[in-house]
């Protein structure tokens, strides 16, 4: 698809698994993924399983065009932090793209804005890639404050880093309110975030993926792609169906 405000960017869809699967399943919507998505694309997809079976799925994947990611890291890189994963770990196992900052983290682990930031600084340090989340509550979009919330998410992030760093990061816009819900931000609503959070990013306005995340079903990701400022999807439960995952890897193709 060609997007005349963003020809230089590839799409990318992002499968984040959350806490689901087991050995068996995993085997089996890999083999079915992988055989899905043979040869040359122009777009780029990622798996984000749970930390258990990053090696299992990373075996799946090797000789495929697919890559692995993880859902959370660290900000520490070594030492006594009891169930902790580092983000030089990840890189251990060919982790390609850490998830920081999503909503669920957010809201049930309390992670705070400047941790999340200081994850992302770990990310980066360990060579890879971070996918930064960011997303406003119900409460929020109901008083017409989600341009505000999403400032702040990024301002926070912004200023332990600086901006040129995104030049190798990718950011996400997950509206709290439509994260497993089967609610989908309208394509305008998801636009005049994408292209708000553009802004924000200065120089780096036209450079930098944003995925939009939040019930994006074989259905609707055509239409959100289509957006001139939707660089792809992070997927929750399409991610766990190989053949919607794959309708929506096509879809961004
Ligand atoms: P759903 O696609 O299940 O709404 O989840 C989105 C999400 O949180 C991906 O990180």
């Amino acid at each position: 698809m060609n997007k005349a405000s963003n020809a230089k960017r590839r799409q990318l869809v992002v499968g984040n698994w959350k806490m689901n699967g087991n050995l068996h399943e995993n085997a089996d919507l890999l083999v079915k993924v992988v055989a899905g998505w043979q040869g040359e694309h122009n777009a780029d997809v990622v798996i984000c399983p749970p930390f258990p079976y990053l090696i299992h799925t990373g075996s799946l994947l090797s000789g495929s065009a697919i890559l692995l990611g993880a859902q959370t890291t660290s900000e520490h890189s070594k030492g006594a932090y009891t169930g902790e994963v580092s983000a030089s770990m990840l890189a251990d196992l060919d982790c390609k793209f850490v998830i920081i900052g999503h909503n669920e983290r957010r809201r049930l682990q309390g992670e705070t804005d400047e941790q999340v930031a200081r994850q992302f600084i770990a990310v980066q340090q360990a060579g890879l890639i971070p996918i930064l989340c960011v997303g406003e509550s119900l409460k929020d979009r109901e008083q017409g404050r989600q341009l505000e919330t999403i400032g702040r998410q990024l301002d926070a992030v912004f200023a332990h880093t600086g901006k040129d760093v995104f030049n190798n990061a990718v950011l996400a816009y997950e509206p709290v309110w439509a994260v497993g819900t089967g609610k989908t931000a309208t394509p305008e609503q998801a636009e005049e975030v994408h292209r708000f959070m553009r802004a924000q990013l200065g120089e780096l306005a036209g450079k930098v993926r944003i995925l939009y995340g939040g019930s994006v079903k074989a259905h609707n990701a055509q239409q959100l792609f289509a957006l001139p400022d939707i660089d792809g999807a992070l997927l929750g439960g399409a991610s766990l169906d190989a053949d919607e995952f794959l309708a929506i890897c096509r879809a961004a193709d």
